[in-house]
């Protein structure tokens, strides 16, 4: 039956297949079932193909996120509600030193309150977490209400297995406090609605809005107003979590009873730190640098028919003003309805995440949810700030929290490109923006402001997937492709005052070909000089691509020029102590040509000096988040990798060597790509393995199931692309090819309108360890006719929507083929030219 009503479905599908006009609002009824694209025949049976393209549909994927995976041990994942890419992300906030997203899986730390705006997965300082609610269901008397974050604070309840009593799902955040109260949160972009739901009878609910304490305590220049009638407006100044700017933010909260009329407060005032004074409405506290906890607090009405009282509160947010907080939370949540607006976020995201569907049959529950989990992560950052950039007036979209494109352009983006370019072109519409008010791209932001920049310009990167992938559709997508370019050239050539917040070290790596270690510039105190030059030399890469693609023959022949540096920050002669086999590292090097010395085991497990790579560590030898010995990173020329290690044979034992003495750490991005370089040396089977015991290593759906931060959704779509068979080369045609974890899974590309299904023939199963199976490439047919590589796929097969068929062997010694265009491409062996 199902599958007769999505035949029409497709065929209205297929005839719009080649239109690039942008695609209108999809709705939850209207989504085009992504499993199957067939041509139906008259009598309404289905060919052979149609048969092999179905794939059950999953239409209510949000039941299969776990949004609390990485919410302890490090990974400081927001698990509380948000839209996709919303603004407004709520959530509980705890006196956990360990967690930058509010919230720790951990019941033993205390509730502080509920704040509506955070990150996921960030380092750096605590970001956000502004405007914390809270709720007392006994204070004695309104002056007795003990309102500082140390006096308030109180534990959740605990469950029989000793974990809090919280729950999430995608748009929805609930908890258990020790004092009987429930809270529940749910989101729109710019607003959020809170339902304290107090203890049977409570007669004097009341309700704490605080306007100061953000996640660093860093308010300067508070203003409260409190409206007798039952209304806090307020705002002040903050500080930025992984730079030196400033951010001013502003709030708006109003009250309902459920179910019943709330009235006026029965009594309203101003806190501050422990005193709440009845019948005050505000407090001109202007002075710079001073810190103390202030906000609003009110006694309401209990529910007079029911025993047990519940009270919405309707939150507004805005970085331009509390009155555009007011209209933001008008706007968005117009009747207080939780239960509509916690339905219209999931519904959001059922149709986001539902346009990556996957067969299910003969796969552990636990791995569909750790993909939906990470695809849902994927979409948490950045988040849409659109109309809310107090810098500049600009139409454009603007989206904040990039949290550093230097994590997310290796996955996330690519990941985007596959299911939902229409946001991807409002992210790169808004960093374009930037390029032109600011000068240079964005690389590291957070809450409007600059933040340190990690290797490279790496908005360049993610400028550049979009272009090389999107160039036909981007004027229908509003990209200027000339406002494009020249924002990548600004990044590549314009030497910027202070290259640790903006562009890069352009004048050296122009002159030098590579950043030498002790040249300092203005402001360049982090030079990160090795990792520096690595990642110039992608960024040239990128623009190589997008000048080619623009048909800028000499742009494209200067930068392919560009990207290769790299080669000149490799000494050939050093190897890892006691492993002289180990041989030729990234090292760096001075102005004149000669190298320093660097122990190949720095800031890796084996480090004697046991160094860090972080922005700040003590010990900075030029290396960022990228173990020595593993800094392998030319996505763009890895057969050049390859011949400067002396060959295959040598490549494969270095690759080898870095899992076997536990050298691999999944949790630097420019590692992550790793397990699936043994592509190049023609030895796909081995990714495949590698990839997938890194997966069961490293990865699950437990609260610490991620190894380290999740960076804004970087460790998200990389777990995803694996679990898809996958990985992105960024701003290529070209996406690496293993075997998927599901014996079908499909992509629909709301922009094409095309859905692209890839099916594995004979799937029975993952290896729980992920050594062995039946899980190797043998040979691989697009649309009937057998392929070209085993080991990648052209963009343009997902492009038009095509049938990718894996044929499975147990045998790991399968190979990429035996064509000249069997290996993927690389710069030096003709590729990318
Ligand atoms: C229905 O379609 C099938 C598959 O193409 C075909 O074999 C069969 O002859 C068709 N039957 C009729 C009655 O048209
Ligand atoms: C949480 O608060 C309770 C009561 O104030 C206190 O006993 C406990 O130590 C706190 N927990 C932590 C981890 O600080
Ligand atoms: C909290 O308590 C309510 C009512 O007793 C219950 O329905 C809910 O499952 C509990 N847990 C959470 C996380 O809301
Ligand atoms: C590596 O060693 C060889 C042979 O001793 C020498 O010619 C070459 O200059 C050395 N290269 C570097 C970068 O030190
Ligand atoms: C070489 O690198 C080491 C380690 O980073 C550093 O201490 C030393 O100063 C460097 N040498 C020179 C001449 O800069
Ligand atoms: C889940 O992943 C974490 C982080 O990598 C790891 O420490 C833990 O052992 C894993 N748990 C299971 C049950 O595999």
């Amino acid at each position: 039956m199902t599958l007769f009503r999505l035949l029409l479905v497709c065929e209205i599908a297929l005839t719009t297949a080649q239109s690039t006009v942008l695609p209108p609002q999809l709705t939850a009824g209207s989504i085009p079932v992504p499993s199957s694209l067939p041509s139906a025949n008259a009598n309404g049976s289905t060919s052979t193909d149609d048969n092999v393209r179905f794939i059950p549909k999953i239409s209510d994927p949000a039941s299969l996120v776990v949004p609390f995976i990485g919410t302890i041990n490090g990974g400081h994942v927001f698990p509380g509600a948000t839209v996709p890419h919303g603004m407004i992300k709520a959530g509980m906030d705890t006196d956990s030193p360990g967690n930058h997203a509010g919230y720790d899986g951990d019941a033993q730390y205390n509730v502080t309150g509920f704040s509506q705006l955070h990150d996921s997965g960030t380092g750096g300082s605590v970001p956000l977490s502004n405007f914390k609610l809270f709720a007392y269901a006994s204070c004695s008397t309104f002056e007795k209400c003990p309102t500082t974050i140390a006096n308030r604070k109180i534990l959740r309840k605990v469950l029989p297995d000793g974990s809090p009593d919280d729950s999430a799902s995608p748009g929805y955040f609930s908890t258990n406090l020790t004092n009987g109260i429930r809270v529940e949160l749910t989101a729109t972009r710019r607003a959020s609605l809170h339902r304290y739901t107090f203890p049977s009878g409570t007669k004097q609910p009341r309700i704490l809005v605080d306007i100061t304490n953000d996640g660093q305590r860093s308010a300067t220049y508070p203003v409260v107003e409190v409206d007798p009638a039952g209304k806090v407006v307020g705002g002040a100044e903050f500080a930025a979590s992984f730079g030196p700017g400033k951010y001013k933010v502003f709030t708006c909260v109003d009250f309902k009873g459920e179910g019943y009329d709330l009235g006026k407060p029965t009594e309203y005032g101003v806190w501050l730190n422990n005193y709440p004074t009845r019948g005050t409405t505000n407090i001109n506290q202007l002075y710079p640098g001073f810190q103390s906890e202030m906000g609003g607090i009110f006694t309401f009405n209990a529910s007079p028919s029911s025993d047990t009282t519940s009270i919405l509160a309707r939150i507004g947010v805005s970085f331009i003003s509390y009155t555009q907080a007011c209209s933001n939370a008008k706007s968005e949540i117009p009747d207080f309805d939780f239960d509509k607006v916690h339905k219209d976020a999931r519904d959001s995201w059922n149709e986001l995440l539902g346009r990556v569907q996957v067969d299910t049959t003969g796969v552990d529950e636990e791995i569909t949810k750790l993909f939906y989990s990470s695809l849902y992560r994927t979409h948490v950052s950045p988040a849409d700030y659109s109309g809310e950039n107090p810098k500049w007036k600009s139409n454009e979209p603007y989206y904040d929290s990039l949290y550093c494109n230097w994590d997310t352009y290796r996955t996330l983006y690519p990941l985007m490109s596959l299911h939902d370019p229409v946001t991807f072109s409002k992210i790169v519409r808004g960093m374009i923006d930037i390029q032109k008010n600011e000068g240079w791209l964005p690389e590291c932001r957070g809450a409007t402001a600059q933040h340190y920049i990690q290797g490279g310009s790496n908005a360049d990167p993610v400028l550049g997937e979009f272009f090389v992938k999107f160039s036909k559709q981007a004027k229908d997508l509003q990209v200027s492709p000339d406002d494009l370019y020249n924002a990548l050239l600004a990044d590549a050539e314009k030497q910027p005052p202070n290259w640790n917040l903006q562009g890069r070290a352009v004048d050296l790596w122009i002159k030098y070909g590579y950043i030498p270690q002790t040249m300092y510039e203005p402001g360049g105190a982090n030079t990160k000089y090795v990792s520096r030059t690595v990642e110039h030399a992608f960024d040239d890469f990128v623009i190589s691509q997008v000048a080619k693609t623009l048909g800028k023959t000499q742009d494209a022949h200067k930068y392919l020029q560009r990207a290769g540096n790299f080669v000149n920050v490799w000494n050939a002669n050093v190897s890892v102590p006691d492993q002289p086999s180990v041989r030729g590292m990234m090292q760096p090097r001075f102005a004149d040509g000669t190298f320093n010395y660097t122990d190949p085991r720095h800031c890796s497990i084996h480090d004697p000096e046991k160094a860090t790579c972080f922005l700040n560590a003590a010990r900075r030898d030029g290396f960022y988040e990228s173990e020595h010995s593993q800094l392998l990173y030319a996505p763009q020329d890895t057969a050049k990798l390859i011949e400067l290690q002396g060959g295959v044979d040598s490549f494969v034992s270095r690759l080898d060597f870095l899992f076997s003495e536990g050298y691999f750490d999944s949790t630097n991005e420019p590692s992550q790509q790793i397990p699936f370089m043994y592509h190049y040396a023609n030895k796909p089977g081995l990714s495949t393995q590698r990839s997938r015991q890194v997966i069961a290593q490293f990865y699950n759906t437990s609260k610490s199931g991620l190894p380290g931060n999740d960076d804004s959704g970087a460790m998200g779509s990389y777990v995803a692309f694996y679990l898809l068979g996958l990985y992105p080369l960024p701003s290529t045609q070209q996406i690496l090819l293993s075997s998927p974890y599901f014996p079908k899974i499909s992509f629909y590309n709301p922009l094409f309108k095309s859905t692209t299904t890839i099916v594995s023939q004979g799937f029975k199963g993952n290896p729980r360890d992920g050594t062995g199976g039946l899980v190797f490439i043998e040979s691989v047919k697009v649309d009937g006719k057998p392929y070209k590589s085993n080991c990648y796929l052209d963009w343009a097969i997902f492009e038009k929507g095509s049938l990718v068929e894996l044929t499975l062997t147990d045998n790991i010694a399968v190979t990429c083929g035996s064509g000249k265009s069997a290996l993927p491409p690389s710069i030096s062996t003709g590729g990318y030219s």
